[in-house]
């Protein structure tokens, strides 16, 4: 069976976790901080801050965007479940907007869904195709409110000629083992101000006033104190230490992963009832995910594709899922239509692409996708 993604792990990423073990500094050490300062510097921000993964930077985002009770926060539904989650971790409400046919927020139904309780915009750079940041930053400070990036899925993507991180001053990224890199689970904030940087940081330690490393440093006995309620939402050393070596390679693996692309758009572009996943001028995509999505005019339905790649020994997965039609969301927001974001996640399927990914895969996905749907 050929998988739909697979993390690019080498004997580099083992040997790095293997010395930092022996070192004993297996948590809150100086490869966290390393990590983070190399981080930063990857996508152009001042500060970066290493979590256990995304869904907790969102979450961590939330707090620092002084989000609460009884404020609401506009976000796509068709997102993972964790975008919308995130907003209901601090007693907010989500309201669902349309994304359009880029799968990214509709700035359009956002400003129709703008109330006096708004307090945020969650953007979503969805399957790493990046949303149109300045739109989005000029109706945020028309209107005197956050915006906090999802960009989960979208490390290494750009735009406007600036990686994804450098934009805005809350932007969380993840590196679940289905991302472009991975340090098994684990998730990066960046931002360009200091005081989120350093409330951050506590907060992912239990908002203790003293680091570890400070106190094994120091030659004389501290106290911490707690500053306010915080969470253990740290990432080990031994995670930074592989994710130092997957950056190092993230600009190779994004190189491979848009040739493998390439490929895909060459091949289906001119399948009927298809369509390609599309990069807009100002913006570079990572293809964390390829995409293709059907329409009423396709040979088979998506359903059917899925099944019948399965049978040739090809996974897929179903498109980018809607929050508001999941058992946790039905009932709350059963009154809510989104008919673009409903059928795009009806009609829309992950096809393979991961990197290494031999010839051999590549014109063996490519000639069962044509003889399917051609
Ligand atoms: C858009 C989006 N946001 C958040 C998350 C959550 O990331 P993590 O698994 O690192 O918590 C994901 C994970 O797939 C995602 O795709």
């Amino acid at each position: 069976m050929i998988p739909i993604a697979k993390p690019f792990l080498t004997q580099e990423e083992a040997q790095s976790a293997y010395d930092t073990i022996l070192t004993g500094w297996v948590t809150q050490g100086p490869k966290v901080e390393e990590f983070e300062r190399k981080f930063a510097d990857y996508v152009g921000a001042k500060y970066a801050v290493a979590v256990s993964n995304c869904t907790v930077a969102l979450h961590l985002a939330m707090i620092l965007a002084d989000v609460k009770e009884g404020d609401e926060v506009i976000c796509p539904s068709m997102s993972y479940i964790a975008t919308a989650n995130s907003i209901k971790y601090v007693g907010a409400k989500p309201i669902f907007a349309e994304v359009g046919e880029d799968f990214n927020l509709d700035i359009n139904d956002c400003k129709k869904k703008l109330t006096t309780k708004t307090k945020a915009i969650l953007l979503v750079h969805q399957v790493g195709n990046p949303a149109d940041i300045d739109g989005f930053k000029k109706l945020c400070s028309e209107y005197n409110l956050r915006l906090i990036e999802d960009a989960a899925c979208a490390v290494g993507s750009s735009y406007q000629g600036k990686k994804i991180g450098s934009h805005s001053d809350l932007v969380c990224f993840s590196f679940h083992p289905r991302k472009v890199i991975t340090t098994g689970d684990g998730g990066m904030i960046t931002t360009g101000d200091e005081k989120f940087y350093r409330r951050a940081k506590l907060l992912r330690q239990h908002s203790m006033s003293i680091t570890d490393r400070e106190r094994h440093g120091s030659n004389k006995v501290i106290f911490e104190d707690h500053l306010e309620l915080g969470f253990n939402y740290r990432m080990t050393d031994i995670q930074a230490a592989v994710g130092i070596k997957q950056l190092e390679k993230l600009d190779f693996i994004i190189s491979e992963r848009r040739k493998i692309a390439a490929r895909y758009n060459e091949a289906f572009r001119s399948l009927k009832g298809v369509r390609i996943p599309h990069e807009a001028n100002n913006t570079f995509r990572n293809y964390q995910s390829y995409v293709l999505t059907f329409s009423k005019d396709s040979r088979l339905s998506r359903n059917q594709f899925m099944e019948m790649m399965l049978k040739e020994g090809i996974a897929t997965k179903r498109g980018v899922m809607t929050a508001h039609r999941e058992s946790a969301y039905r009932e709350e927001f059963s009154h809510l239509s989104l008919p673009i974001s409903e059928s795009l996640s009806d009609n829309s399927v992950i096809l393979p692409l991961f990197y290494p990914m031999v010839e051999e895969i590549i014109t063996n996905v490519i000639q069962k996708v044509m003889k399917l749907l051609t």
